[in-house]
């Protein structure tokens, strides 16, 4: 019978064959699926588990500290976190277009994995005191993924550099899926099993390039400060009341080349507007806008426009996918 302890138990086993007295890097992404699979490969070989993350300075708050401390905590994984978001604000000074940011993204995102990986197998070698030759990399695939790809069991080993590019080539990487048969609700439910916290197990889709797709206009400091304001009232409000499950997710926009007039405290302001963008789906190739409670719209609206500087209006978008794309940009 289908049971998540059943199942955890399995996946740990069929890892620790897979691994034998190997070593294995996990990358972190804060999302469920990275988190799950390095928590079942922690369980099967423990320390010879670095898992590493990268903070690109785009996430929302709150959610390195959630993988530095409550991922850290639930699992006991050994964790490198690699601050490149110098880097990524650098690069993406005063770009505009969507496709440049993503492509800013992936790009610099593909260096700084591999220089946090460098720095796991360097951490590794000091704390074995042996040089390793074969490691394995560890991916949270899930069995959508493995289908649309067209992968069959052929696609279990790969060498590292035609998947991550520039790793050393005497390092060679077998890959490491223990989630490839299972859909997101197992993941879930495992993940709950290995004891994650709700806050990584129950996560909604957050994008690789972060909330710079979540800015209309340029990506500096202070609009990622702004952004990230409004984005954990959103969060906060939408969880009080309930709705996590009902909501698929919630972008929240910062519309950082408009400016409105608005009356705030003791005078006339010219701020920002803040789109939230709760939609409902299945996959995320359609979704319709989500019917949130006005009281918690309400809610929302006034914080945000009372604790954000330079907000001061909220819009709600009420387009469905399509025509609308969920995130803006
Ligand atoms: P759209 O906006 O295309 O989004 O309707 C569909 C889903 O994909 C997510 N998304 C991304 N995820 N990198 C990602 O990892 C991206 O560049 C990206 N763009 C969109 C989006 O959050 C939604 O879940």
């Amino acid at each position: 019978t289908w049971t998540a302890s059943n199942i955890a138990e399995q996946l740990v086993d069929a890892v620790r064959d897979q691994i034998g007295d190997g070593r294995a890097i996990c990358g972190l992404s804060g999302g469920v699926d990275s988190a799950v699979a390095a928590a079942l490969v922690q369980r099967a070989i423990g320390d010879r588990l670095t898992c590493v993350f990268v903070d690109h300075g785009l996430l929302r708050a709150g959610e390195r500290e959630q993988v530095e401390n409550d991922f850290v905590a639930a699992t006991g994984a050994r964790l490198i976190t690699l601050d490149d978001s110098e880097t990524y604000l650098g690069h993406l000074a005063g770009v505009t277009d969507p496709e440049s940011k993503r492509k800013i993204i992936g790009r610099e995102f593909i260096r700084s994995f591999e220089r946090a990986v460098t720095q796991a197998l360097e951490l590794q070698d000091s704390a074995d005191g042996v040089d390793s030759s074969v490691d394995f990399l560890v991916q949270g695939t899930l069995y959508p993924d493995v289908v649309e790809s067209g992968g069959g069991a052929g696609t279990a080993n790969i060498k590292s550099h035609h998947n991550v590019g520039g790793l050393p080539d005497d390092i060679e990487f077998s890959l490491v899926e223990p989630l490839r048969l299972l859909f997101k609700d197992e993941v879930r439910a495992v993940g709950r099993e290995l004891g994650l916290p709700e806050a990584i197990v129950g996560r909604h889709p957050f994008p690789g390039p972060g909330l710079a797709i979540r800015i209309v206009g340029a990506v500096d400091r202070d609009r990622l400060d702004t952004l990230r304001a409004a984005d954990a009232i959103v969060r906060e409000e939408m969880t009080a009341a309930g709705l996590d499950s009902s909501v698929w997710q919630c972008p929240v926009v910062l519309l950082a080349d408009v400016r409105s007039v608005g009356v705030q405290g003791d005078g006339r302001t010219y701020g920002h507007p803040i789109v939230l963008r709760p939609v409902s789906s299945e996959d995320a190739m359609t979704a319709d806008w989500t019917r949130v409670p006005y009281e918690t719209l309400a809610l929302i609206s006034n914080r945000i426009t009372n604790e954000v500087p330079d907000v001061n209006r909220v819009v709600l978008d009420v387009t469905s996918k399509p025509p609308g794309t969920i995130e803006w940009e």
